[in-house]
């Protein structure tokens, strides 16, 4: 099954990928999570990308379709796999159609619809795990011991595009240049939209649903 992840940012779209990945034993492939990984590691594509990141803006398509595509055209993916944060734009969409052409493109895209209002206070809340990649947010899904990542122990840090400036211009640069991707995707009958303010199992479970398992 290959399935994308559409939504604001801070909508779920991380969460529930990693719950589906593991429910359907597919590859989570998160484009934000890639950068982050060269962005510690240091690589010319993480220093690139950094400076779009904080800024609250898109990382270039040219930077961002060919990671892709290579990644999914690795072994792992024979079986499909999960897209969070990728497509963006109407370019990256139609790459990626282009690509898929001959499998008869994704099979779905998940809309985790989240007003805007709740998107500020969750991301204002997210704190995650630099260490282990686990996210929790300080109301809702807080960690047992304050500070503390539950998995791993390392000290949890607030993301640095996660600043509330930089959150509103992220909004923005969502519903002008990703939200038209819901469009395409209902256009092609493959389009399924979730209430994504419920309680992440209400939100797992309304997925699987409309997944038809
Ligand atoms: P990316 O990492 O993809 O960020 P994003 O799309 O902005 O999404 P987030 O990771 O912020 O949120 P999410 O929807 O995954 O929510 P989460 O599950 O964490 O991208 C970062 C940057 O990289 C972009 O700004 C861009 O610069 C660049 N980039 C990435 N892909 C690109 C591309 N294709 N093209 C160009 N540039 C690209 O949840 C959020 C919080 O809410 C957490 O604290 C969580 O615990 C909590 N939460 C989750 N679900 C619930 C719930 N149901 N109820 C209450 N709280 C919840």
């Amino acid at each position: 099954m290959k399935i994308i992840m559409l939504g604001a940012p801070g909508a779920g779209k991380g969460t529930q990928a990693k719950m589906l990945s593991e429910k359907y034993d597919i590859p989570h492939i998160s484009t934000g999570d890639i950068f982050r990984g060269n962005i510690k590691a240091g690589t010319e594509l993480g220093r690139k990308a950094k400076e779009y990141m904080d800024a609250g803006a898109l990382v270039p398509d040219e930077l961002t379709v060919d990671l892709v595509m290579d990644r999914i055209g690795q072994s792992d993916c024979e079986k499909g796999y999960i897209l969070d944060g990728f497509p963006r734009t109407m370019n990256q969409a139609q790459k990626l159609s282009e690509a898929l052409a001959a499998a008869g493109d994704i099979d779905v895209a998940v809309n985790v619809d989240v007003p805007d209002e709740a998107i500020v206070e969750r991301m204002s809340g997210r704190r995650v795990c630099p260490s282990c990649g686990a996210s929790y947010h300080v109301v809702n899904i807080p960690t047992k011991k304050p500070g503390i990542c539950d998995r791993c122990g390392a000290s949890v840090i607030q993301r640095e595009d996660d600043r509330a400036e930089t959150v509103l211009k992220r909004l923005s640069v969502y519903h002008e240049q990703t939200q038209p991707l819901i469009d395409y995707y209902k256009e092609m009958g493959r389009e399924v939209d979730i209430d994504g303010t419920q309680p992440m199992e209400s939100v797992f479970a309304e997925i699987v649903r409309k997944l038809g398992d």
